[in-house]
């Protein structure tokens, strides 16, 4: 399919009709879970997924849809297991918004079907695990088809989601014409079209984390767009490395595809005239040290606008959360505009102290699709929503001769 940046083709919920329609809604609530307790249930540790959905939920209640909620949870493998279940999320999502969510005990079939049709405007039923079947992320065409079954409209908000091309987000608002995004993905997309098609200059990246490798074309991408890369975390290792700097006492040295990586993106940047600045010092090796905090946040202090991916150090640890909670402090207080994304950093962010993560404009709520969408090439569950119907038969035909060969 050919990708594209244009948004003309793309829906919003506002552009729908809901009043009594079904409506197929995949979300992202994969959100991370504490190991189960002695009676095998697990907490959800951090529910800003859940609370990110929040105004597209209020909205198709109020509009009186028939709510039919799907996601995944985990990496299940195509097997049900019930550590995995959509449990904690529906007790969560009934008590944020304050009505009752019924969790089904599958996600497709006649059974759900009935309850489907059970339901009355501004209800909610939420579907088990889409990853207990195989078949969702195999995009199968039958499994969509049982899933499209269910909704006579699909809004996807499911952003986090949105990089892979799975049944429900891709098969699925294949199969319904009447689709759009939710609110969230609009959110992401704003913030995230800016930086990469106007953002306000100076523009920084400050990138950390450990593989460069994983990360290349988004970071390619970035060079192409950034007046400057701040480079911290056991990537800047990988940097050191391909310098032919030596790396701090007593750590390992990275992976030959990561300081490759590396050299490749340095070279890019060098011929583009494009800073990047590595750790001046650090603690120990595992977290960026004094001068360097002093460094960047001057270096920051000048932009208009500032990406962050990936934690300076290693956070977790007491000792090793410094470097990274001092840069997000010092980025609450700066003017510009301020985008994290991925889901440690968000995290370490929210870690930093009382009000730092209010003083963001934007914390996404994505990790791989973000640096997949930050290549440039749109994303498959975006995507999707832009086709007329007559590329959407030629997807559906071609789709299902993929799996009759
Ligand atoms: C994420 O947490 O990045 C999304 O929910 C996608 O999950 P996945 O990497 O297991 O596809």
């Amino acid at each position: 399919m050919s990708q594209t940046t244009s948004q003309s083709n793309l829906k919003t919920i506002h552009d729908l009709k809901l009043t009594g329609k079904s409506l197929f809604l995949r979300l992202d609530f994969n959100v991370p879970l504490s190991p189960p307790d002695a009676s095998g249930e697990r907490a959800i540790e951090d529910d800003s997924r859940i609370q990110e959905a929040l105004p597209t939920l209020r909205y198709a209640i109020e509009k009186g849809a028939r709510l039919v909620l799907a996601s995944h949870l985990g990496r299940p493998g195509g097997k049900k297991r019930p550590e995995l279940s959509l449990e904690p999320v529906a007790h969560r999502l009934a008590a944020l918004l304050d009505q009752e969510v019924t969790l089904a005990d599958d996600c497709t079939g006649d059974g759900i079907e009935l309850m489907v049709q059970g339901l009355k405007n501004g209800q909610i039923l939420l579907l088990e695990n889409l990853r207990f079947h195989p078949e969702e992320e195999a995009n199968d065409p039958d499994f969509s088809k049982r899933l499209a079954r269910l909704g006579q409209v699909y809004i996807t908000d499911a952003f986090g989601t949105a990089h892979r091309k799975h049944a429900s987000t891709y098969g699925v608002p294949s199969l319904i014409l009447e689709r759009g995004m939710g609110f969230l993905i609009e959110k992401e997309l704003r913030f995230f079209d800016t930086l990469l098609h106007q953002p306000k200059r100076p523009f920084y990246a400050v990138l950390g984390g450990s593989k460069v490798s994983d990360k290349i074309k988004a970071i390619e991408s970035l060079v192409r767009r950034v007046d400057g890369i701040l480079v911290g975390g056991s990537m800047a290792h990988a940097f050191w490395a391909a310098q032919g700097d030596s790396l701090p006492a007593g750590t390992k040295l990275p992976k030959q595809e990561d300081i490759d990586a590396a050299r490749s993106i340095m070279r890019d940047a060098k011929r583009r005239e494009i800073k990047v600045l590595t750790p001046l010092d650090t603690n120990n090796g595992f977290d960026i040290g004094p001068k360097t905090v002093q460094k960047f946040i001057d270096v920051l202090s000048e932009a208009q606008t500032i990406f962050w991916n990936g934690p300076l150090g290693w956070f977790e640890k007491p000792e090793y959360c410094s470097g990274t909670f001092e840069i997000a402090k010092a980025l609450a207080e700066m003017k510009a505009i301020k985008i994290a994304g991925g889901g440690e950093t968000v995290s370490a962010i929210k870690k930093a102290g009382t009000g730092v993560a209010e003083r963001f404009d934007h914390l996404s709520t994505g990790g791989g699709a973000v640096l997949e969408y930050l290549e440039g090439n749109g994303l498959p569950g975006i995507d999707i929503l832009r086709l007329n119907q007559r590329q959407l038969i030629q997807i559906q035909s071609a789709f299902e001769e993929s799996f009759e060969e």
